[in-house]
């Protein structure tokens, strides 16, 4: 659905080498994310998909046809939801979306419907100006959906949410996903990350040094390790072993026989560890 080929590009007023020769596929019905710390380039790739940025270097299409060649019917074909809610503050929830899907042709969604979907029912005929940073954040991810496109484009789609509507707004795309949408969203949360993306691209510094599934990047990048306590409280020893041959490892063996355990713990590595293990960057 997406194809992007030696993308470069670079923003004339800061001079700065924002995206680096990317090179990346996005399937139909898959979610893919772009996973990095703030200043990755996260946003400037996406804006660079779309349309929004020119004067790049390099090949992207989307569904076969050539950035430079997007006509407007395109737009029928594509949703769009950036971390900037950008709404009309002085109309309310439901003007809003009825103004919105007035100008695309294809009309699914009753926008009562999707307003009771991210719990906003209530608040249809407030006006966008009283609503919260949370509020105006689900009013614009379904916004994005009303036209029912084929291909969305989620910024940092939880960003910004508590953790119940955080959860509306991942089942929503995995609900998505179930109905063969394609998703591209960026994040710099790994939970995010682990939890809606099939493939999770890393980009640091403007590059992407590994696309893979999040599941195949911590089994292979991680360690399980077995994390142990020992002693008495005042003089605690922390032991850390690698679950592979636990079984025949003379140390652990030795510990678990001594009856000094206090505590032991078996981990995974987390998708966070594998980002810094890979990148050597936090993903703050
Ligand atoms: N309009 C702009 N003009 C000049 N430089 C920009 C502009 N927008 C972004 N940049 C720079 O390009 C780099 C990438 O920014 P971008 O917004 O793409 O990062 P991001 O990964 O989306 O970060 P965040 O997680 O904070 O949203 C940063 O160094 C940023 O300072
Ligand atoms: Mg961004």
């Amino acid at each position: 659905m997406i194809e992007i080929k030696n993308l470069n590009y670079t923003y004339r007023v800061s001079g700065k080498h924002a995206v680096q020769n990317l090179s990346f596929t996005i399937e139909k019905g898959e979610v893919f994310g772009l996973l990095g710390p703030s200043g990755a380039g996260k946003t400037t790739t996406q804006r660079l998909v779309i349309g929004l940025l020119s004067g790049y270097q390099g090949s992207v299409k989307i569904m076969g046809t050539e950035r430079s060649a997007y006509k407007k019917e395109f737009f029928e074909e594509i949703g769009i939801a950036f971390d900037f809610p950008n709404l009309y503050l002085k109309l309310t929830a439901k003007e809003n979306l009825d103004l919105l899907s007035s100008y695309y042709k294809n009309k699914r969604y009753d926008s009562l419907e999707l307003l009771e979907k991210v719990g906003l029912l209530p608040d249809k005929d407030k006006k966008v100006q009283d609503f919260s940073k949370g509020m105006k954040m689900r009013l614009n991810f379904i916004r994005s959906l009303m036209h029912d496109p084929k291909i969305l484009f989620f910024d940092e789609p939880t960003s910004g949410l508590d953790p119940v509507n955080a959860k509306i707004i991942k089942d929503m795309i995995l609900e998505l996903k179930s109905e063969g949408k394609t998703i591209f969203l960026t994040t710099h949360n790994m939970t995010v990350a682990e939890q809606l993306c099939d493939r999770v691209a890393f980009m640091v510094d403007g590059k992407i040094p590994v696309i893979d599934a999040p599941k195949q990047l911590m089994i292979e990048y991680g360690d399980k390790v077995v994390n142990i306590t020992s002693g008495a409280k005042e003089s605690e020893q922390k032991h850390s072993f690698k679950l592979d041959h636990i079984g025949t490892d003379h140390q652990f063996i030795e510990l678990i026989q001594s009856g000094t355990v206090r505590t032991i713990h078996s981990k995974e590595a987390t998708l966070e560890e594998v980002f810094i293990r890979l990148t050597g960057k936090e993903l703050i």
